[in-house]
């Protein structure tokens, strides 16, 4: 997944030589992005489980900011997941990328001020895992199980073919006079390996 969205960004990258940002028009970037980052999950129905997301360009391998995804109330208290797809929203002067999907995450509610999150990616060959009533995940590819934690379930007796958990991400909480944000940062990882190595 990684790789595509290094593939897009090349392709979609403005054909004429872009002007070296300088440093404070790089903090203006960061500092919209934040901006950007709350504005438009506020600006989301309820329900809805779109987001904009502005990744950072000089950082490597697709890896984002801490971005904002939703609001703490709004995570089912149940901990159940709740599964949000992440949309590259950026025109500037280092990448085009308005409205491409660059991943999607699982977020849950594990206390009064807690989350987990994971990346929807399986570890085994890259398909997305599905979750399932039950607050469980399941990939459909080759039938790894995971439990509402991400572990690898292997109470079914078969054959889990996934070489490691479901991989989590980095999340924080920021008390904003909105409600409390939920923010994660994104990231994808090598498949096919028992190790969390983010890709790149
Ligand atoms: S890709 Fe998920 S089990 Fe194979």
């Amino acid at each position: 997944v990684t790789s595509r969205l290094v593939v897009l960004f090349g392709e979609e990258r403005i054909p004429m030589e872009p002007t070296p940002p300088t440093e404070p028009q790089r903090r203006d970037f960061l500092k919209g992005a934040a901006t950007v980052g709350i504005g438009g999950l506020l600006a989301l129905p309820p329900g809805v489980a779109a987001l904009q997301v502005v990744l950072d360009p000089l950082q490597r391998g697709g890896e984002s900011s801490l971005i904002a995804v939703t609001l703490l109330d709004g995570l089912p208290a149940d901990g159940l997941p709740r599964r949000f797809t992440l949309v590259c929203d950026r025109v500037d002067a280092w990448n085009r990328c308005a409205g491409v999907p660059i991943g999607a995450i699982f977020l849950r509610r594990t206390g009064p001020r807690a989350v987990q999150a994971f990346n929807v990616v399986c570890p085994h060959l890259g398909c997305s895992v599905e979750a399932l009533p039950d607050g469980a995940f399941l990939c459909p590819c080759h039938n790894s199980r995971f439990d509402a934690q991400g572990r690898i379930d292997r109470s079914g007796g078969g054959a889990v073919p996934s070489p490691r958990d479901l991989d989590a991400l980095e999340t924080a909480l920021e008390e904003t006079p909105e409600g409390t944000v939920v923010r994660v940062r994104f990231q994808n990882f090598r498949a096919g390996i028992p190790e969390k190595i983010p890709d790149s």
